[in-house]
This record gives structure tokens, sequence and C-alpha cells, in this order.
């Protein structure tokens, strides 16, 4: 009985040596070390044997089982760590090849269009400042002479926070925040942001689009410093032979209000498709400061008078790139945007 506890050793621990990945461990386990394993079998079989017999054998299979179980969990750890390498280098990076290249990117067509206007703008003494996209019902209406329903409210479709607080629906409001911190100073600055109106998407019109207002407040500024602004701008941005015409508009915080065109860039005002035939392309609304807002900003109408407009900024892109759907400047298509 003892020599067969022996041999089994023996044979176990070269049947282990001979095992080379984990499903023969577990294969070799179940033979010898599990409930049905050989060696529990012949621990089983103890009650066969005489009573003196007993205690040696016992002793032995024991030694054995312990053994075994040492052996086995070596062999395991064993295992793990080289099927781990083998793994690591099967699968292993190979830091000499060459990288794929990363494109450089490069600037959105609005934040290009944007900076060109900064650009034409800083060197007729203007200043970039910036409000915030949330607003108040008192900053986006009320301070700007549209109390609580008045109608013009209706020119612009809001998207509401709260009963107060509302997604900007123009940069107007920044005009209001402006006075109030510069007064009692003169003031020529710009005010670029996103806007936001609740409104049907289509190719012309989207519910986010960036504006560029402007103001100036002074001692004696006239309509006529407004247009030569407009005219000036125009010129810089889409060449000296720009021409512009002025309509009479109506804004509740401007009077009085006009709309400025400018001669159309592909017909030169002869009418095309850009134009719809009318020669002309919109360029913003504007306007002398109402006295109301003036006076919302702390400069006393008596003495003070400005002007201000709000140009769109897709809308020149659009003409100058020729581009037909402004739901291209969100649609995030790399197609489109790594034209610019
Ligand atoms: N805020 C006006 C709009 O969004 C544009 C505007 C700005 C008109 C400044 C007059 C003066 O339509």
């Amino acid at each position: 009985m003892l020599d067969q506890v022996k041999q089994l050793e023996e044979e176990a621990l070269a049947a282990l040596e001979a095992v080379e990945h984990s499903e023969a461990l577990s294969e070799w386990n179940r033979r010898y070390l599990s409930k049905k394993g050989t060696l529990t079998q012949m621990l089983h079989s103890v009650g066969q044997l005489s009573k003196e017999d007993r205690p040696a054998f016992g002793q032995a299979a024991n030694k054995v089982k312990v053994a075994l179980e040492a052996a086995y969990e070596a062999r395991a750890e064993a295992l793990r760590r080289s099927e781990m390498t083998r793994e690591l280098e099967s699968g292993a990076v190979d830091v000499t090849l060459p990288g794929r290249p990363v494109g450089p990117g490069h600037l959105h067509i609005t934040t290009q269009t944007l900076r060109q206007i900064y650009a034409i703008f800083a060197e007729m003494g203007f200043q970039v400042y910036e409000s915030p996209d949330v607003e108040t019902d008192e900053m986006n209406f009320g301070l700007l002479n549209m109390p609580p329903h008045h109608p013009a409210r209706d020119m612009w479709d809001t998207f509401w926070i709260s009963d107060q607080v509302l997604l900007r629906t123009h940069t107007s409001p920044g005009q209001i925040r402006v006075m109030r911190e510069r007064h009692p100073d003169p003031i020529r600055v710009i005010l670029p942001g996103k806007c936001y109106r609740y409104e049907q998407i289509t190719a012309r019109s989207e519910h986010q689009f960036y504006q560029v207002e402007g103001l100036a407040v002074g001692h004696g500024i006239r309509m006529t410093d407004l247009i030569g602004t407009l005219t000036e701008f125009a010129r810089r941005l889409y060449g000296p032979e720009r021409r512009i015409r002025i309509r009479s508009s109506y804004f509740p915080f401007t009077e009085p209000s006009i709309e400025a065109d400018m001669d159309c860039i592909l017909c030169r005002g002869e009418g095309c498709r850009v134009c719809r035939h009318s020669g002309w392309l919109e360029i913003c609304g504007a306007g002398m400061v109402h006295p109301v807002v003036l006076q919302n900003g702390g400069y006393n109408p008596e003495e003070w008078s400005g002007f201000a407009f709000g140009l769109g900024v897709e809308r020149p892109a659009m003409l100058k790139y020729d581009i037909d759907d402004i739901r291209l400047f969100y649609g995030n298509d790399l197609r489109f945007l790594r034209q610019f």
C-alpha cells in the first residue's frame, strides 16, 4: 500500500511536469486531487487496511496530498506567468513602427469670419466686449425699450429657461451691459456672440447663429458716422468698390432705425440668384441708440448720442464662399469644414 502511494506521487509529479497549459492543469487536478481523483480514492480506502497499518498509510498519503497540492500551486503560478508573457509578446506594440500622422486642424469658418470682422473694427478703434448668452428678459427686451407685451417682441422667438431667463435672441442686450460698465466714458465696442431663436430650421435660418453688435456712444455722434462706419466695413471685407444702400426700418431700441444693404458681390448690382435679382444684399439692422436705451445705460440723452448695429456672421461667410445652406455650419461634417 505504501509503495502504491509512493508510486502515485511519482506518477503525478511527472504528469504535472508535462502540463503545458491551464486546461491540461485542470485535467491533472481532476485526475489526482479532486474528490474523484486517484489520491482521494486511495485515502478513502484506508478502511480496508488493518488497524496497525492505518496510521503509517494515512500519514504517508496526507504527506503526498500536501506535496501534490503545493506542486500544483507552483505549477499553476508558473503557467499563469508564462501565459501572460506569451500574450504580451504576441500583442506587443512595435514601437519602432512610424505612427499614423495626425493632420493639423484649423479654425472653424465662423471663427475665421469673426476674426476678420474683429480685425476690421479694431482698426477703426472698436474694442471687443463679451456678454452672456443666457440673459434676463429685462436685458434682452425690457431695457431695450420693449416692456412686457410690447408687440415688437414678436420679432424674436425665444428659448425660455424660466419666466425671467432666456437665451438671448440678439447681441443687443450687451449694449446695456457695456453702457452700465463704462459710463460716463465714451464707448466704441463690438460685441460678438451666439444668439438663439426658436425657429424652424431651414437652409436660410438656424436656431443658433452669430451676431456682431456694434455700439458707439459719445458727444455729437450722428447717422453719418454710422453710415460711414458700415461703408468702410463693407469695403474692407468685400472690396473697395462696394456701395451701401440705407433703408428706413424699425427697431424699438434705435431711433431712427435703418437697414443697410450693399451691392451684390456676385453680380455687382445687376441682379442674380444670390441677391434674388434685387442687386442688393442685406448686411445689418442699425440705427441711432434710442434715448430711452441711453438712459437705461446711464447716459443722459440730452448730452450723449450713439449708434448701434447688428451684423450677421454666417451670412457674410455664405456670400463670400457661396455656401447655400446655413445648417452646414453646425453639421460637423469634416468634408464641409475642411474646405475653408
Ligand atoms: N438686434 C437687432 C436684431 O437682432 C439688430 C440691431 C442691432 C438693430 C442694433 C439695431 C441696432 O435684429
